[in-house]
């Protein structure tokens, strides 16, 4: 059956519960400068990693139905909690258009990383409830050891803006002093929030261990993965010479969002409210 393409020249689709996304947007525009991005934050049902597999699914539609009518040409589930809850709920919206999610791309860069196997996963509730990284590493690695550890605080503290402040110190300290990560080489911060306190975290490892830590991140592979894909659609932006035009949607505005939005990229960002 043969798939239609979508027009190479429409935005890119980019959803998460609120801030954390904008650390794929920051990799995306860096790799691909010439693609336009459309940008949901679902600031109003934030945090989702509390949330049941259930509510993430129908959040996770809707913002799919935003972003396919936008139009976009490709969605990116740039959040763990959805990417490990609703991945099949956005590829059956998204009908033919490609679908990339984060987690698949974290995993490929841990076990390249990691050379002894041992690996710990940091996210929210319902990522690591739903064991899709376990799944996912030991199917690369049937032997290696993994640990996950569910860290709740982490996402309101860096919604806050507190990314390196004597509290976020302590949370980030109290968590990754949990004896189950003594022996990892590799760490995944399996929240796309999490980036943002990335130095912090290695700083964590660099001062508390006698080995090396490889802290994994997906923005970029995500972004790779992202670059492949439209390359192989044949869908990569045709009008590089025109400025792209980014468009940033919330579904609640949130001063402190903004705030820390502008600290993270550098820049100020224009956000238009549009609940769903
Ligand atoms: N940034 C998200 C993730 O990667 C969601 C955090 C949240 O809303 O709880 O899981």
């Amino acid at each position: 059956m043969k798939v239609a393409t979508p027009d190479p020249n429409l935005p890119i689709g980019v959803f998460d519960s609120g801030l954390g996304g904008l650390t794929i947007v920051k990799a995306i525009q860096a790799l691909l400068p010439q693609e336009e991005i459309c940008y949901y934050g679902d600031t109003a049902h934030l945090p989702y990693g509390d949330k049941s597999a259930v509510l993430v699914q129908e959040f996770s539609r809707n913002i799919a139905r935003f972003l396919v009518k936008h139009p976009v040409k490709a969605v990116v589930i740039a959040c763990n909690t959805a990417s490990a809850t609703a991945l099949e709920e956005v590829q059956k919206v998204a009908g033919t258009l490609p679908v990339f999610d984060v987690i698949n791309p974290a995993v490929k860069v841990a076990i390249e990383s990691s050379r002894t196997d041992q690996i710990g996963v940091i996210g929210t509730r319902t990522t690591i409830r739903s064991g899709v990284y376990t799944k996912k590493l030991l199917s690369h690695s049937p032997t290696a050891r993994i640990i996950e550890k569910a860290t709740p605080l982490l996402v309101p503290m860096i919604e806050e803006g507190w990314l390196q402040n004597a509290v976020s110190q302590d949370v980030i300290d109290a968590y990754l002093s949990d004896t189950g990560f003594q022996q990892i080489d590799c760490l995944i911060l399996g929240c796309t929030h999490y980036p943002l306190i990335k130095p912090q975290v290695q700083r964590y490892f660099e001062e508390n261990y006698d080995h090396q830590v490889e802290v994994v991140d997906s923005s970029l592979a995500v972004a790779r993965s992202l670059s492949s894909g439209l390359l192989q659609r044949k869908i990569i932006r045709q009008d590089p010479k025109k400025t792209p035009h980014h468009i940033y949607f919330l579904s609640d505005y949130n001063v402190h969002f903004e705030e820390t939005a502008r600290v993270f990229l550098g820049k100020s960002l224009h956000f238009e409210v549009s609940p769903l």
